[in-house]
Parts: C-alpha cells; sequence; structure tokens
C-alpha cells in the first residue's frame, strides 16, 4: 500500500514524453480543483462560471504542471543547471524543482517588478536570483542567448522549452476529466502565451484520443498597458499591476494565434481596474484569493457578458493562474486600512463591531 498520491505526469503518461528513464521527480503537482462560482457567475450574467484553482500548485502557480516536466526531462539528460527568465512564478516553480532535483538553479528577473512572494520563493530554495535594469523580454533574450549553443551550461526552463507546454496541457486534461466533457469556453490571462498555447494543445490531443468530443472557444486576455497580441506590435515599454503578464512580446505569439483562430475564440485586453474589480470580486464572492493577473481571465469574461458577447448559458471555465498570497502588496493596496482597534473586552470588540 501507498499512501503517497498518484503522479501527475503518471496520470497523463500517455500524453507526454515520460519513459523508464524520466527520474521520477515530483513536489506534488496537478489534480487543482475545479470549482462552480455560482455567485460570481450570477453577478456577472453567466450562471455556468467555473474557476481552475491552478494556485493551489505546490509553489502556487500553474507553472508546476510544466517544470514537473522540463526539470525531469532536464535530469535525465544529466544536466546539472538549470535557468530562465521570470515576472516571478517561473522562477519561484524552477527554485523549486531544482531544489528536489539537486541542480544549480539561476533566474533573471525585471529589477522591482515582481511580487515579493515569488522573490522570496526563489530565494529561500537558494536559486542565485539575478535582477537586471530592464523587463521580462530583455531578460529572456538574455537566457536565450545564454543557452543557444548545445554545449551551453545550462538548460532553459521557460515556457519555449517545449517539454514546459507538454506539462502544462495536463490542465486541460483535467478540466475535462472533471467536467465529463470540454468547456464551451476556457479564459486564460495571456503573457508570454505559453500557457494558452498549452490548454489548446491539451483539448485538441484530447478530442483526438476520443476522450471528449469538441473543444472550447478559447479566450485569452492581455493586460491593456502590455497587450501586443491585441494591438498586433510588440509593446517596448509593458506596463500594468498584473505584473506576472507585464510582458510586450510573447515568445508563444504564434500559439496564442493559432488558439485563437482554431478554436473560433478571441483574444482581448482589460484594463487594470477592470483586473483589480475582479480581484476583489473573487475574493469577495466565492472566497478565492487569487494574484492580479490571475483575474485578467474573469476580468475579460466579465468584459464580455456586460457587452452581450457571450451566450448566457455557457459552461465557462475561468483559469486562476496563481495565488493571492504571492503579492501581498497588491492586496494591501486594495483593502486599505481596514482593521479596527479595540479593548481586549467583549465590550470593546462589541462596540468595534457596532453589534
Ligand atoms: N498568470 C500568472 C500568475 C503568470 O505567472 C503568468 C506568466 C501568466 C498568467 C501568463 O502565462 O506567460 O504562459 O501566457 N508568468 C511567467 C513567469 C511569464 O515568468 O512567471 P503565459
Amino acid at each position: 500500500m501507498s499512501a503517497v498520491r498518484p503522479r501527475l505526469v503518471e496520470r497523463y503518461r500517455e500524453f507526454l514524453p515520460i519513459t523508464d528513464a524520466t527520474p521520477a521527480l515530483t513536489l506534488g503537482e496537478g489534480f487543482t480543483p475545479l470549482v462552480a462560482a455560482p455567485r460570481l457567475g450570477a453577478r456577472i450574467g453567466l450562471p455556468n462560471l467555473h474557476l481552475k484553482l491552478e494556485g493551489l500548485n505546490p509553489t502556487g502557480s500553474f507553472k508546476d504542471r510544466g517544470m514537473v516536466v522540463a526539470v525531469s526531462k532536464a535530469l535525465e539528460a544529466g544536466a546539472t543547471t538549470i535557468i530562465c527568465a521570470s515576472t516571478g512564478n517561473t522562477s519561484a516553480s524552477a527554485a523549486a524543482y531544482g531544489a528536489a532535483a539537486g541542480l544549480e538553479v539561476a533566474v533573471v528577473i525585471p529589477k522591482g517588478a515582481i511580487a515579493v512572494g515569488k522573490l522570496l520563493q526563489a530565494l529561500i530554495a537558494g536559486a542565485r536570483v539575478v535582477a537586471v535594469d530592464d523587463n521580462f523580454d530583455a531578460a529572456l533574450a538574455i537566457v536565450r542567448g545564454m543557452t543557444e549553443e548545445p554545449d551551453s551550461r545550462a538548460t532553459l526552463v521557460n515556457s519555449v522549452n517545449p517539454f514546459r507546454i507538454e506539462g502544462q496541457k495536463t490542465a486541460a486534461f483535467e478540466v475535462c476529466d472533471d467536467l465529463g466533457r470540454a468547456p464551451d469556453l476556457l479564459a486564460i490571462p495571456v503573457g508570454n502565451a505559453g500557457n494558452i498555447t498549452a490548454y489548446w494543445k491539451g483539448f485538441r490531443e484530447y478530442a483526438a484520443a476520443g476522450r471528449v468530443t469538441g473543444a472550447p472557444r478559447m479566450l485569452g486576455f492581455e493586460a491593456e498597458g502590455a497587450a501586443p497580441i491585441v494591438s498586433g506590435a510588440p509593446v517596448e515599454r509593458p506596463e500594468t499591476v498584473a505584473t506576472a503578464i507585464r510582458i510586450g512580446n510573447p515568445a508563444s505569439w504564434a500559439g496564442a494565434v493559432a488558439a485563437r483562430d482554431e478554436s473560433g475564440g478571441r483574444i482581448d485586453a482589460v484594463s487594470d481596474e477592470e483586473i483589480l474589480t475582479s480581484y476583489r470580486a473573487l475574493a469577495e464572492t466565492e472566497g478565492v484569493f487569487c494574484e492580479p493577473s490571475s483575474a485578467a481571465s474573469v476580468a475579460g469574461v466579465t468584459k464580455l457578458a456586460a457587452a452581450g458577447s457571450l451566450d448566457r448559458e455557457a459552461l465557462v471555465v475561468c483559469v486562476l493562474t496563481g495565488s493571492g498570497l504571492k503579492d501581498p502588496h497588491t492586496a494591501e493596496q486594495q483593502v486599505g486600512a481596514r482593521i479596527i482597534e479595540a479593548t481586549a473586552d467583549e465590550a470593546g470588540v462589541r462596540r468595534a463591531l457596532e453589534w
């Protein structure tokens, strides 16, 4: 008997590049909840709204699905060092899986532009953290350059590493398995565009294997100040409160466009205000605390539903990509000074609550 829960890569092994030679690395990734969101759904006019809670992965974001495959394959190939550029979550995940695999980890981040929780996750796991005075796009170009040569010291574990996409597509499988069908609409934030590419690959493969019939329309949402796919041109200085998707030239641009066009979906932009409104609404109506970037998926369907662009009865899944605990500063700014001081007795607390 084993008390250890099944591994994600075993559950979907037939769809993954996992062989008997691949080391069995895991931190318990995947198997995340898909929950109905009736109160939020009623508020925005989509009664069939569901949330895929990817913040419940081991390092608090969906990156773990791809990282477990990328790091396992790096180990299999005899790597000793991994490197990535990151807006925070990829670095947190690379640091954790690298630590568990006994690898040297280096991460390159845009200086001053990643949430504090993510930075601490990388540091506590012992990763070498290099902050550059530029944005994510510049950091990615640097690490791509450093890993181009076949004899390079390090393996690149950004989503341009195809093993990342392979692992991340398992979220689409889980959504289908939990619903017993493919959703009608799948809404997802878009930054470097690896995840929308991965979900679409997953939905197509599941349908091709006869596990489900059909596939959802893919709805991708960029932040307004970082919306290269929507505007059709790279954004030199991307800006948004949603730092995880503060990206001006996505590596998987073509994958996102293919997901949109092949599924009959769309890629749209949402403002920081719309993102923060949805961020608060998720917590207030459903008790789900996600990070601002994740709320872009809900902000997007909220906007499209208000414009009458969505079928009210559609089975909608919004992917909430990361945990709100990663970014306490944004939460702090949103809640303001809401703590009520009281004397340490019953009367004092009653007075404070006006009970
Ligand atoms: N949501 C969160 C919480 C993210 O961290 C990211 C990307 C995305 C959405 C967008 O996913 O890039 O596949 O389109 N974060 C990357 C990082 C860029 O470095 O952690 P994408």
